[in-house]
């Protein structure tokens, strides 16, 4: 089986990558990234060399460079991970995000027709649903109420992909995941962000009261759920994907806190993201039911693992914290690392 994994650079995608090599000897890997600032090929070294893998340079917004892709041998199955995935940044501008996850979804979704295909499965987020009160979880029919300009974004490409099964019956799945922590996620996500400041004695930028609620999936437990839908799920269909596991953002500070033995002054609030939804909860059923996925890394395990992969990784992500990126969070946090102001994200 021949699967093109777009975005297999980043965090998740090379989750992927590097689970579908280990895992399943029949697959081979035909990766697609376009090595944006969040694209690491370090991520995937260990198999850099594995006569299953390949990387081709590209970028999914790109017709021209994507047509060749496709041609080149049969692609059995697509599961497109590529995106601009950090809230924050779609705040400062969300014309990146409508380019790569709009434009290179339908480019992507019309090339797998051209080239028939046989299935298309596209990564979405539960951040589409919009933002929960204290009660209730996102079910696959909870309405599109997407708040960012990322959300929207992620939004409008399922719109196109549920739009090619039903003109074309084209042969399509959507995933709908929670917040997913572990490996390899760039430094500027809550998690990793918070560790590696910690272990460099930086503060940690607490948004807002700190009360937005998250649903946390270690990252391994999410490829697992992909995988299952792209062999089982039914054709045409959006399953969600949950860990069960809501947490506060300060109740992260504090699980972080208790692992890396730091005090509570490490926590310091800053000025609330813009727009920021309040409450993620997926209601996992129809996976659990249907296919028999469910998580199998408990948050106190996933968690202690992922500090652990961290501490031991400083050479993966020092560099990451440098250039770029180190302007970056100048912008969001200014010199101390905390003076956030809102109109930093303006
Ligand atoms: P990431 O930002 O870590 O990685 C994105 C990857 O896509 C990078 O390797 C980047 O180089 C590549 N890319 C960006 N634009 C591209 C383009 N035009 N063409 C080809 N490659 C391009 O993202 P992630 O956190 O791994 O998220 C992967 C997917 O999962 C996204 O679609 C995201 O919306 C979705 N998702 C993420 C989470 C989460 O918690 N991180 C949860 C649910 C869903
Ligand atoms: O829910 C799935 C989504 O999870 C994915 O679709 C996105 O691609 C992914 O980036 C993630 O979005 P979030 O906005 O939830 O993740 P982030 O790590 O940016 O923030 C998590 C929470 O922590 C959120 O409530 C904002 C807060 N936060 C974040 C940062 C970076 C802070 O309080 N301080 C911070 O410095």
């Amino acid at each position: 089986m021949r699967i093109m994994v777009t975005g297999g650079l980043g965090f998740i995608g090379s989750q992927m990558v590097r689970w579908l090599l280990d895992n399943e000897p029949d697959v081979d890997i035909i990766n697609v990234d376009a090595l944006t600032y969040a694209g690491n090929p370090a991520n995937v070294a260990d198999y850099a060399d594995n006569s299953r893998y390949q990387w081709i340079h590209a970028s999914i917004a790109d017709r021209a460079q994507m047509e060749p892709c496709f041609a080149d041998k049969p692609i059995d199955a697509v599961i497109n991970f590529a995106a601009e995935s950090h809230v924050d940044r779609s705040i400062q501008s969300g014309v990146p995000f409508v380019a790569t996850n709009v434009l290179g979804t339908q480019i992507l979704l019309e090339l797998a027709r051209t080239y028939h295909v046989p299935r298309f499965l596209h990564v979405s987020t539960d951040e589409v649903y919009g933002s929960l009160g204290p009660n209730g979880l996102f079910r696959e029919t909870s309405p599109l109420q997407p708040n960012s300009p990322y959300a929207a974004s992620k939004a409008a490409a399922d719109l196109l992909v549920l739009a090619a099964a039903r003109t074309y019956q084209q042969d399509v799945v959507i995933t709908r995941c929670s917040n997913n922590y572990g490996p390899y996620q760039f430094p500027e996500k809550l998690i990793p962000l918070f560790v590696t400041n910690g272990i460099e004695g930086q503060p940690w930028p607490l948004y807002g009261d700190g009360r937005n609620v998250r649903d946390w999936l270690h990252v391994e437990d999410h490829v697992r759920a992909i995988w299952a839908v792209l062999n089982s799920g039914k054709s045409g269909q959006i399953y969600n994907i949950g860990g069960h596991t809501e947490k506060s953002n300060w109740e992260i500070a504090e699980d972080l806190r208790a692992i890396l033995g730091l005090p509570a002054s490490v926590i310091v609030p800053v000025p609330d993201r813009l727009g920021h939804d309040r409450r993620y909860a997926m209601d996992a059923q129809k996976i659990t039911k249907e296919l028999g996925w469910e998580p199998r890394i408990a948050w106190e395990d996933g968690i202690a693992s992922t500090v652990a992969w961290y501490q031991q990784h400083e050479d993966w992500w020092r560099p990451l914290k440098t250039g770029a990126y180190r302007e970056y969070y100048r912008q969001q946090y200014g010199e101390s690392g905390t003076t956030r102001a809102p109109s930093a994200s303006r």
